[in-house]
């Protein structure tokens, strides 16, 4: 094979590579339009059925519903009967498509990805300036937010989370002081205060729309153990106030993290605890080749957390920041120790237990 041959082969396989992203991209914001519209809950565990059966059972427009399977069908995801013009979700394929699946709901990520070519004009600016973005350039963010942590957080917090925090579920059953920093639309501390009713639970966030979706969420259950307030955390400092303090994904695209970790450490009384969950990436690129998802994850950083950062007016650590950068501003914070887990099922994700 002479030099030219080579190189047209490499170039032919990049183009092919290149065309089954495009064809990933396509399918994976479809995923996430069936999960918006029930399709996937809709189909899961029921016998192969024409697209005029599921049209009307779910109440959607038939000749969409066909497009759509025929997405689902070549992206192969359904399965596809000729003979009948039937269509079934495997029970193998809707275990990561349904919520409460056996391995978790994966199309709850999707919605990130239909996000991505939403704010695409509003990226295009942030490169062409430097500029960042705020919160309120993002349509939903706080609802795929809030679906995101319940499949990561809340549904694992009582099993495997809680108990990464020695005596933590005796001392929240007797009654003590607990900050979430950054609590979104406060789902995980609305489990929490139901849980604990003699604990005082208390949720910050720099988001109105979504401390009033928190708030309301309180009223409807009657919770009165649990606060919510539209705060922000730049400069934060309340010392000695809580027994525990929790951020769920919620520190890297803060203006100052640094500076949000040392408030967070004095916040606590002695021998009080902060539990820290963030993405569990590496500060170096190179390290992430393999790491789960990690395209998707930049794509965020990209569109997300680093401009809102950079909006605030900080630096723009970004989604991958890494546990390595994490875990050195928890020591440099003064925590007497700092414990990181990576829990089995999640390999996303890093756990710190930081102790005053
Ligand atoms: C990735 S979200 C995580 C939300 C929530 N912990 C969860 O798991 O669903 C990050 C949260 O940090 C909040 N946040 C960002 N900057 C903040 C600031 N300066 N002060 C308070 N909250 C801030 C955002 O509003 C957002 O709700």
């Amino acid at each position: 094979m002479n030099e030219m041959t080579v190189t047209r082969t490499r170039s032919e396989a990049f183009a092919e590579r290149i065309g089954t992203l495009l064809d990933a991209g396509a399918v994976a914001a479809m995923i996430s339009v069936g999960h918006r519209a029930g399709l996937f809950t809709a189909l899961a565990g029921q016998r192969p059925e024409t697209s005029d059966e599921i049209a009307r059972r779910t109440g959607l427009a038939e000749r969409y519903v066909r497009e759509w399977l025929a997405v689902m069908v070549t992206g192969r995801i359904v399965d596809y009967d000729p003979a009948h013009r039937t269509y079934h979700l495997p029970e193998a394929h809707a275990d990561c498509l349904v919520p409460g699946a056996a391995l978790g709901n994966l199309a709850v990520y999707a919605q990130h990805v239909t996000l991505l070519g939403k704010l695409e004009d509003r990226i295009q600016h942030c490169l062409e300036t430097g500029e960042g973005t705020g919160y309120s350039d993002y349509p939903c963010f706080h609802q795929i937010m809030a679906e995101d942590s319940d499949q990561t957080v809340k549904d694992g917090l009582f099993e495997v989370i809680l108990p990464l925090v020695e005596g933590i579920d005796e001392r929240l059953a007797t009654g003590i002081e607990v900050l979430d920093a950054g609590c979104g639309r406060g789902h995980v501390l609305l489990a929490l205060a139901e849980r604990y009713p003699a604990s005082r639970f208390t949720g910050y966030d720099l988001c109105a729309d979504a401390i009033d979706h928190a708030r309301n969420r309180a009223l409807a259950a009657g919770l009165t153990n649990v606060t919510f307030e539209q705060r922000d955390l730049t400069g934060y400092s309340e010392p000695g106030r809580f027994d525990l303090v929790t951020s769920f994904d919620a520190v890297h695209d803060q203006k100052d993290p640094e500076g949000l970790i040392r408030g967070l450490k004095t916040s606590l009384k002695p021998g009080g605890v902060y539990l820290m969950q963030d993405i569990g990436g590496s500060a170096y690129l190179e390290k992430n080749m393999d790491f789960p998802m990690a395209s998707l994850l930049y794509a965020i950083s990209c569109a997300h957390c680093t401009p809102v950062s950079i909006g605030q007016g900080g630096n723009g650590l970004g989604t991958m920041w890494g546990w390595e950068t994490a875990e050195r501003m928890l020591e440099d914070a003064g925590f007497s120790s700092v414990n990181r887990h990576i829990l089995p099922h999640d390999p996303m994700n890093v756990w710190f237990v930081s102790q005053v």
